[in-house]
């Protein structure tokens, strides 16, 4: 786990995701305004082989697996990327399961992100973080 929110939990990506993630992005009313339009296994695993050499902490984006605590469905996705010239600075990206929608998850995982980011930010950027 890499941080938490009263029902979800962020972690890591794991090759168990994959599936129900590019089922997540696939969906028409998810991918609406993204920058994908068809998101398969094969994207899947391509963003997999990206994400998992990837640290908190290192330049660029870091994406985060969101799972709900209770279930251990896979809720959705969140990402960061500090910016190096200004730390205080972040850009975020969130994605829930279309399913789950309007239940305060995506608001959720968002206020547990930005605290989690202002730990990164204060600990020093550049310094990959292993969890
Ligand atoms: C945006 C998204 C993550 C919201 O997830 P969620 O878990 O349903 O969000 P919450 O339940 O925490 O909050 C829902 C609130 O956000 C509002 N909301 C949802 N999508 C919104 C959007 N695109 N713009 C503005 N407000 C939005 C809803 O109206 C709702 O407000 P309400 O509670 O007053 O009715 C989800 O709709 C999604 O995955 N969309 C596709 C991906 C996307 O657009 N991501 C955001 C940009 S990176």
């Amino acid at each position: 786990m890499i941080f938490e929110s009263p029902r979800l939990i962020a972690r890591r990506f794991e090759p168990r995701d994959l599936e129900a993630f590019a089922a997540i992005r696939s969906h028409p009313d998810v991918a609406r305004y993204q920058s994908w339009e068809n998101f398969d296994a094969a994207a899947a695993a391509e963003f997999y082989a990206w994400v998992k050499d990837r640290n908190p902490g290192d330049s660029g984006w870091f994406q985060f697996a969101l799972e709900h605590k209770e279930t251990g469905a896979f809720v959705g996705d969140c990402g960061l990327k500090i910016v190096e010239s200004d730390a205080r600075l972040a850009q975020i990206g969130y994605t829930v399961a279309r399913q789950f929608w309007s239940r305060g998850y995506a608001t959720e995982a968002i206020g547990a992100l930005t605290r989690a980011g202002s730990v990164l930010a204060e600990s020093g950027l550049g310094k990959s973080v292993r969890f």
